[in-house]
């Protein structure tokens, strides 16, 4: 499984880092480092959602404070 989060301008502005850093500390501390793969990736031209972040098809919008539910909904769901 792979999530690749948007580092272009607009998304960085927007926290990109942190959602990095928050997505980081969760996939560790729920033992998942190495069965799910961060990315990073340029403007994915969709600016006005960003934080842009994908997990395959699926596109969705974040912000450093709803990343956690993000990853509980649709990341640790996978590994349960
Ligand atoms: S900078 Fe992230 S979608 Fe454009």
């Amino acid at each position: 499984m792979k999530i690749t989060v948007c580092i272009g301008s607009s998304c960085y502005l927007k926290g990109s880092k942190s959602v990095i850093k928050e997505l980081q500390r969760l996939l560790e501390e729920n033992n998942l480092q190495n069965q799910v793969e961060l990315c990073g990736a340029f403007c994915m031209g969709r600016c006005t959602e960003g934080v842009c972040v994908t997990v395959g098809e699926n596109l969705f919008s974040l912000r450093p404070d709803n990343t956690q539910d993000f990853f509980e909904s649709e990341i640790q769901k996978n590994f349960l």
